[in-house]
């Protein structure tokens, strides 16, 4: 049987960098389910579609396909901001959690895992996940950490800036009504602000001993 392994964590705190630490050792898929969110907002973009206008997005949410999610245009200053406001819209979340929920029957047939990353995957989309890690940084750390992906792309940024927008994404991820931002019971709870990738890494090696 398929065991999931549940991720969840503030923006910028090393999700994804964890994930596929997990996904190579274990040779196990991954959803990073902020990308469902962000095709959302990559489509608000480009088709010029109002935030209230529910009918257009849920057109687009029927013909969403988690084959085509691998786009790298996905992540943008501009598309961080719209999919965090998005996140709040419960008929959104509701039809993003079938998507995740489909992920490890579809995807991780035969496999050990499925490793599911984003904010309410162990409160929300898999409680009853077998591993659950929550995992946390200092606001100041993760801004630093995006800060130096976003330059090492050749792309200019302040790092002021990065900070406020990690800042104000944690306000919107933590304060929704909507499935906030939580650890959930019986997580790992790791803070990473002193861990490199390696030793959060092996704390998570530990839990799953095998
Ligand atoms: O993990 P990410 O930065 O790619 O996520 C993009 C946005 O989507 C983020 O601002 C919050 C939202 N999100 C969410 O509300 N629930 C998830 N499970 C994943 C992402």
């Amino acid at each position: 049987m398929v065991e999931i392994i549940a991720i969840d964590g503030p923006a910028s705190a090393g999700k994804s960098s964890l994930a596929k630490k997990i996904s190579d050792h274990y040779n196990s898929p991954i959803l990073h389910s902020g990308k469902l969110y962000r095709a959302v907002a990559n489509e608000i973009i480009e088709k010029k579609i109002k935030i209230g206008d529910k009918k257009s997005i849920l057109k687009f949410l029927n013909s969403l396909n988690l084959n085509k999610l691998n786009s790298n245009n996905l992540y943008s200053s501009e598309i961080d901001k719209i999919s965090s406001v998005i996140s709040s819209k419960k008929y959104l979340r509701e039809k993003l959690s079938g998507f995740q929920r489909r992920f490890p029957k579809n995807f991780a047939k035969n496999r050990k895992f499925a490793i599911i990353e984003g904010r309410d995957i162990g409160t929300v989309i898999f409680p009853g996940a077998k591993y659950k890690i929550f995992i946390w940084a200092d606001a100041r750390i993760r801004a630093q950490r995006r800060f130096d992906q976003i330059s090492k792309k050749g792309q200019k940024v302040g790092l002021e800036r990065v900070y406020r927008e990690i800042v104000d994404r944690d306000t919107k991820d933590l304060n929704r009504r909507i499935a906030p931002l939580r650890p959930a019971v019986n997580s790992l709870l790791l803070d990473t602000t002193y861990l490199d990738i390696e030793q959060t890494f092996n704390a998570v090696k530990k839990i799953i001993n095998i």
